[in-house]
């Protein structure tokens, strides 16, 4: 499966910091069962290899792996069974295939075309609220027609449509649809319906 085969299945992809193993399967159905079916799940935890192991067997679900560092972390991802990987940066000398496609962050025009140059088309903008959000996106759009993004970092409910809205954002990510709170509460009701009002905020451009 492509990049943008991924990034257009859904317009939210949840971002997933677990820390325990035993919750990862009822949060991954519980995010499908409300129409989010790309997840992310961060290597920020001891756990977070495991996790993607055992999400990848839910039945609907595209499971990858964020915050990749580097390419070992690309490799190891992979073959836990990520079938793609998201950094908040560019990694040096990974391109857009590998053991998993990669969905690099950038900041910068300068970071976007590094990016560009080394063959990536599609690109989570990071932090999203803070490097210029939905006017740094608006001012891409025209010296950079080949790049798509998936705004990332302090993107939630109030603000994702606006993202969305715009011509070259594909997807968003966000932890808003999973908080921590209702995972350790194992509220896997309230993640369903918060996944069924991020599920609902079409449209988006085409990949
Ligand atoms: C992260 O790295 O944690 C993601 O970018 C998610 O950011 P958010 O918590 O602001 O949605």
């Amino acid at each position: 499966m492509t990049l943008p085969d991924i990034l257009t299945r859904a317009p939210v992809i949840p971002v997933l910091v677990v820390d325990d193993v035993a919750h990862a399967v009822p949060l991954g159905r519980a995010l499908v069962a409300g129409g989010l079916p790309v997840l992310e799940v961060t290597l920020r935890t001891p756990v977070a290899l495991d996790c993607i192991r055992a999400m990848s067997g839910i039945e609907g679900a595209i499971v990858g792996a964020g915050t990749v560092l580097n390419r070992q972390m690309r490799r190891a991802a992979a073959e836990a069974g990520a079938k793609f990987v998201v950094s908040p940066g560019l990694i040096e000398g990974e391109g857009p295939d590998g053991p998993a496609p990669l969905l690099p962050g950038v900041a910068t025009a300068t970071e976007l075309m590094a990016g560009l140059a080394a063959g990536f088309t599609h690109f989570k903008l990071f932090p999203a609220n803070i490097v210029g959000g939905v006017d740094a996106l608006k001012a891409y759009q025209s010296p950079f027609q080949q790049a798509k993004f998936c705004p990332t970092g302090g993107v939630g409910a109030k603000n994702a449509a606006e993202y969305l809205a715009l011509p070259n954002v594909i997807c968003v990510g966000g932890s808003w649809v999973a908080p921590a709170d209702a995972v350790r509460a194992g509220d896997w009701d309230r993640i369903t319906a918060l996944a069924r009002e991020a599920a609902a905020l079409a449209p988006r451009a085409p990949a």
